[in-house]
């Protein structure tokens, strides 16, 4: 299994659930509304929070977890549904998932997802 995390802006996310949702094998997503910066230090966003001393992009955070065969075909619609071309756009990151539990039943497993 793979973990998909992607930060997008806000604004895109109904576009990138609506391409991904019909996917067979999408089971889940976690949504959290976060704050951030990449390289350019959020220096190109329309709107920033300030926190103490810095000043962060609002960015919506997606984590998505999948079998093997589907993370390359979700990581690469996610990618063209978030994209904007200006800075901002956000990134992915991928990583692997050793094990899943389900807690109502204690399954575990890819069989999870
Ligand atoms: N290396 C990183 N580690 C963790 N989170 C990151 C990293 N880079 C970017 N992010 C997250 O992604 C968000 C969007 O990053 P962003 O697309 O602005 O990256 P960038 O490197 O500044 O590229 P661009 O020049 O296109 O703006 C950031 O606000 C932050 O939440
Ligand atoms: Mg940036």
């Amino acid at each position: 299994m793979k973990e998909i995390k992607a930060i997008i802006q806000p604004f895109m996310l109904d576009q990138v659930l609506g391409a991904i949702r019909e996917l067979e094998g999408f089971t889940g997503v976690t949504v959290s509304e976060v704050l951030g910066w990449g390289k350019s230090r959020a220096t190109n966003a329309e709107e920033t929070v300030r926190e103490g001393s810095f000043a962060f992009a609002k960015k919506t955070k997606l984590e998505i977890v999948v079998a093997d065969e589907l993370f390359e075909t979700i990581a690469d619609i996610i990618a063209r549904a978030a994209r904007t071309s200006r800075p901002g756009d956000g990134k992915i990151f991928i990583t692997n998932v050793s094990d899943t539990v389900k807690i109502r039943t204690g399954e575990r497993g890819v069989a999870v997802v």
